[in-house]
């Protein structure tokens, strides 16, 4: 542990990651939104600044501090946690993030229709529904927009059921997302969510899979970056 906090394999990188999750709204008051507590996502862009990188985090609704040394930009909905990723890692005026980290649980629908006064239960019609409209996947537009050399991680929490395992589904997609690495959450006995402590195997589209034994998010974060950081090239300036 004392040789892990004096690590720094990652000076010289730039980092963007996404945390926390959408939401999406239905009126001026109300959303549709999901558990996601962002806190693996601080915990990863606060080890990588304790290794040495430049972080920027990209954060959904999360209620945290920001970590030592790292820039939070505030998105609400889907749409914005877009733009943002974009902004930072793609297209920003110190050139492309060498890694990219999609920690955030992205709504995949949004309301159709956005009213902009609050619905009234006593209204004349009473909705009986709510038309989705799909989000747009922001990893795979990551991938798709990704610079050469940089480095594009997503993460997945999966169960097993009768099309397959966990680490089935998380290799379908892995393929499917086109990023480099996947790291996959067991979410079976309906672990992880707002829990302190993690697992995970880091999947890579080159075949390899990494085990991170169960510990705090600190602990899985630098297993993380310990499995990312010899996968980037030779830093630039
Ligand atoms: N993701 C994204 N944009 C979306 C949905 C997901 O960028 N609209 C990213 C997540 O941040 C995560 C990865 O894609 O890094 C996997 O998310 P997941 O919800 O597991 O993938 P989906 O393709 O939406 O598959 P599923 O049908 O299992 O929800
Ligand atoms: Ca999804």
């Amino acid at each position: 542990q004392g040789a892990a906090a004096l690590q720094q394999d990652l000076v010289g990188r730039r980092v963007v990651i996404s945390a926390g999750g959408t939401r999406e709204p239905l009126d001026p008051v109300r959303f549709l939104g999901n558990r996601s507590s962002g806190k693996q996502g601080w915990a990863l862009a606060r080890v990588a600044a304790a290794r040495g990188a430049d972080v920027v985090l990209v954060a959904a609704n999360v209620e945290l501090p920001a970590p030592f040394g790292v820039r939070v930009v505030d998105v609400g909905t889907a749409e914005e946690l877009r733009a943002a990723m974009l902004a930072e890692a793609v297209d920003s005026g110190q050139g492309a993030a060498d890694v990219v980290v999609m920690t955030a649980a992205v709504a995949d629908f949004r309301p159709e229709n956005v009213a902009t006064t609050k619905l009234k239960k006593d209204s004349a019609a009473e909705p009986s529904s709510v038309p989705l409209a799909r989000n747009p996947d922001v990893l795979v537009e990551l991938v798709t927009k990704r610079a050469a050399g940089q480095l594009v991680v997503g993460f997945a929490a999966e169960t097993g059921d009768d099309e397959g395992d966990v680490l089935a589904h998380g290799r379908a997609k892995l393929a499917r997302k086109g990023c480099d690495l996947l790291v996959v959450n067991d979410v079976s006995g309906g672990q992880a969510f707002g829990r302190p402590d993690n697992a995970a195997v880091v999947l890579g589209a080159d075949g390899s899979a990494v085990e991170v034994p169960r510990g705090s998010k600190d602990a899985v974060a630098a297993a993380i970056w310990t499995a990312v950081a010899p996968r980037l090239g030779r830093p630039t300036d």
